[in-house]
């Protein structure tokens, strides 16, 4: 244990907390506001979930902190364990030992130079859907964004050198419906108190149905692997042999990789890009700026090709629209934070949209603004302010994976059209584990028939 723990203080109570309820309320009423509230009572706060009590992480260097030095007396907490039904026990909840093997077999797949060899299918993939889309017609884009992120990891990870099996195939037309449903079962397993979230509601049936299917068709997509070998996507890799003897991965974890993977990489990715489309389509100047940027070069064959504001767009996209609003830790043994006392099993939460709408890191917080990025870069900001991918050990695996898609999928949309809100329909922040939009309609026209 370490000693400064003794010599600790102990984290303050937030504020405006119920009887019974805790803090519930004001998350339920809005996250990001009580959150900002939380910023100014210090730099380790403690709420109460209904009784349960929580330690949200409130400063860069505290969150830094966390993440990096002390990541050794963390573990993966509530959040990822009401996951479980979905990923098992794949890399973004394994620990330890393990999480460390099962990521040094991942990491090839992830490779910068691997990442370039995926661009040409990753354009096709976007091209398909861009081209799919009748001019003048209202578009469900993050419904599109959704089906065209699974697709995309489906076939760029673990099918790329043969003809996608059936149960792959089957997996790509159920995972982005049931992505809703596992975002907002682990949301409300995680905040609500043990007992009310365990009661047999249609929601609760709905999460661990939507599971089990995605299990068993993974299981079945395992074993088609295991009989026709692919060459060199990630699941020949997982299953490949260390030795003749010992296979890399046994088909289970190979089937929790599969779905943590698809998992963590599909909601992510599409809920940045349908924030991105949602910005683009207030924005008509934003738009001939990132089409002009794709005109001149190929991402597709030459995806380091410099598209510097499309870069400054989506990094500011992740700021003020980071899609993670919600991550825990739990530790594993009493340790400080910011000298901050936390005892064994403390709940930590952090939250990367909370830390990119400090006004200390970024003046004018909730201004859109890509220039902001001309003149500051992430690497002039204090360590921990800017974190869309997390950081330390068990930061994003697919951080330049999600980045090519995104300035692809762009480039891709902004070639061919030029996108319009809907009259009436109101774009408003749906806020679970991640915080995306309630719906996108966007009416699409050719970009040069305006
Ligand atoms: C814009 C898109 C994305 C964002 C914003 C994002 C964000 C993040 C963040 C913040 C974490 C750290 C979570 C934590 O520390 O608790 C994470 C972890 C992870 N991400 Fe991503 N991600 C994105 C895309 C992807 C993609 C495309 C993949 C895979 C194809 C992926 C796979 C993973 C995995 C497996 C982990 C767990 C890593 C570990 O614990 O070792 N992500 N992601």
């Amino acid at each position: 244990m370490a000693s400064s723990y003794w010599t600790g203080a102990l984290a303050p109570v937030a504020q405006g907390r119920c009887p019974v309820l805790g803090h519930l309320p004001q998350l339920a009423a809005s996250r990001s506001r009580f959150f900002d509230s939380l910023r100014p009572q210090g730099e380790v706060v403690q709420i109460l979930l209904g009784s349960r009590p929580a330690f949200v992480l409130n400063s860069p260097g505290a969150v830094h902190e966390s993440l990096t030095e002390k990541s050794r007396d963390l573990g993966k907490g509530l959040l990822f364990q009401t996951a479980r039904p979905f990923m098992g026990n794949g890399i973004a909840l394994s620990e330890g030992a393990f999480h460390r093997r099962q990521r040094r077999i991942l990491q090839p797949g992830f490779h910068r130079a691997r990442i370039a060899g995926y661009a040409p299918t990753m354009a096709a993939l976007a091209e398909q859907t861009a081209e799919s889309w009748h001019p003048g017609s209202v578009v469900q884009l993050d419904e599109e964004m959704r089906r065209l992120a699974t697709r995309v990891i489906l076939h760029v990870l673990f099918a790329s050198s043969h003809e996608m099996p059936r149960d792959l195939a089957e997996m790509g037309e159920k995972v982005p419906a049931y992505l809703h449903v596992l975002t907002k079962g682990m949301f409300l397993h995680t905040v609500l108190p043990t007992r009310v979230a365990a009661l047999p509601t249609r929601g609760r049936r709905r999460f661990f149905a939507a599971a089990a299917t995605l299990r068993t068709l993974a299981e079945r997509a395992v074993q088609h692997a295991r009989i026709h070998a692919g060459d060199g996507d990630l699941l020949s890799l997982m299953l490949g042999r260390a030795d003749v003897t010992t296979p890399v991965m046994t088909d289970e974890q190979a089937r929790d990789e599969l779905l943590t993977l698809l998992i963590a990489g599909a909601e992510t990715t599409a809920t940045t890009l349908s924030w991105a489309l949602h910005v683009l389509s207030t924005d008509p100047r934003a738009q001939e700026r990132i089409g002009a940027e794709a005109r001149a070069v190929s991402l597709a064959r030459d995806p380091g090709a410099p598209t510097p504001y499309t870069d400054r767009f989506l990094t500011e996209v992740l700021r003020l629209y980071q899609p993670n609003w919600l991550m825990m830790r739990r530790t594993a043994c009493p340790t400080t934070i910011r000298s901050v006392r936390l005892p064994e099993g403390s709940e930590l939460i952090l939250s990367a949209a909370a830390l990119h709408r400090d006004p200390v890191s970024f003046p004018d917080p909730l201004r859109f603004d890509p220039d902001r990025w001309l003149s500051r870069t992430e690497r002039d900001l204090p360590r921990g302010a800017y974190i869309p991918f997390g950081a330390g050990n068990r930061k994003c695996i697919g951080d330049t994976f999600a980045w090519h898609e995104m300035r692809i999928t762009l480039a891709a949309i902004m070639t061919r059209w030029r996108l319009h809100p809907v009259p009436r329909h109101r774009v408003r922040a749906v806020e679970h584990v991640q915080i995306r939009p309630n719906a996108l309609p966007l009416r699409v026209t050719r970009h040069d028939s305006r």
